[in-house]
């Protein structure tokens, strides 16, 4: 990539169009969602290469679940076998974090989950979300639920609630938000994606399936994103 371009500080996916890639030659759903994993896996790669401080990966959402429960499991059984062997954890220096309710998983896929995060926490280098069962309205309610609790609790005061206590109370916690946004698949809408952390996001679509996205349609998105002129309400 040339030196004059800017590299986002924090750069969100929505990894959408595997089920496409896959009718398109034939097979079945899930062989997309395989394909998509090891794209996924490359990109990070190519994310913490570039020096990104944050990825967040779109993986399930939670209207995913109204999907063929054949689909839904093949992605669960994907998800827990890239997680176990696919990522050399002890490796990256990536903090991982799974953005999203935690409530619908369980067993040894949320096992996994916890320790993934447990083990990666004090690490130095790109913080890699990963939203599992993520939907911003989900997350909103979520965090109004505890804000709500620490009301009547008397910790706070109705007066403390702002956009700083909001932002805390996100499961994105402590994170820039994102510069900004890239779908792929050719779909042009936010799907439930980060709804409050994308206030002032770029966005870049692409027409390329998530499958078929390459290091090369990155730097395509990136030098894209150069060209915007973020002006944040001023002038
Ligand atoms: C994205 O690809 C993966 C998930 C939502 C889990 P899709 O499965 O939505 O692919 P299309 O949109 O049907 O092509
Ligand atoms: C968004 O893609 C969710 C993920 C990529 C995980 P969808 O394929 O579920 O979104 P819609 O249904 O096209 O809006
Ligand atoms: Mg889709």
């Amino acid at each position: 990539m040339d030196n004059n371009i800017i590299i986002p500080k924090h750069i969100g996916i929505i990894m959408d169009g595997n089920g496409r890639w896959a009718k398109k030659r034939m097979l079945p759903r899930n062989m997309g969602h395989k394909k998509g994993a090891e794209v996924f896996q490359d990109i990070t790669r190519y994310c913490n290469e570039l020096g990104l401080e944050s990825v967040t990966f779109y993986a399930f959402s939670t209207e995913n679940w109204k999907r063929p429960v054949e689909e839904v499991n093949g992605i669960m059984s994907l998800l827990k076998e890239y997680l176990i062997k696919a990522f050399d954890y002890e490796k990256e220096n990536n903090r991982v974090v799974f953005l999203g309710d935690k409530s619908a998983f369980s067993g040894e896929l949320l096992e996994l989950m916890l320790d993934i995060e447990e083990k990666t926490k004090d690490r130095k280098g790109m913080t890699l979300n990963i939203a599992l069962n993520y939907g911003a309205r989900n997350e909103i309610v979520h965090a109004t639920k505890a804000i709500a609790q620490m009301v009547k609790n008397g910790e706070i005061a109705v007066e403390d609630i702002n956009e700083e206590l909001i932002s805390n109370n996100l499961y994105t916690k402590g994170q820039p938000d994102p510069d900004f946004i890239l779908r792929p698949s050719g779909e042009k809408r936010i799907s439930n994606f980060l709804l409050w952390q994308i206030a002032y996001s770029e966005f870049v679509y692409m027409d390329v399936l998530w499958p078929d996205f390459t290091r090369k349609d990155l730097d395509a998105a990136i030098i894209e994103f150069n060209k915007r002129n973020r002006r944040f309400g001023g002038v």
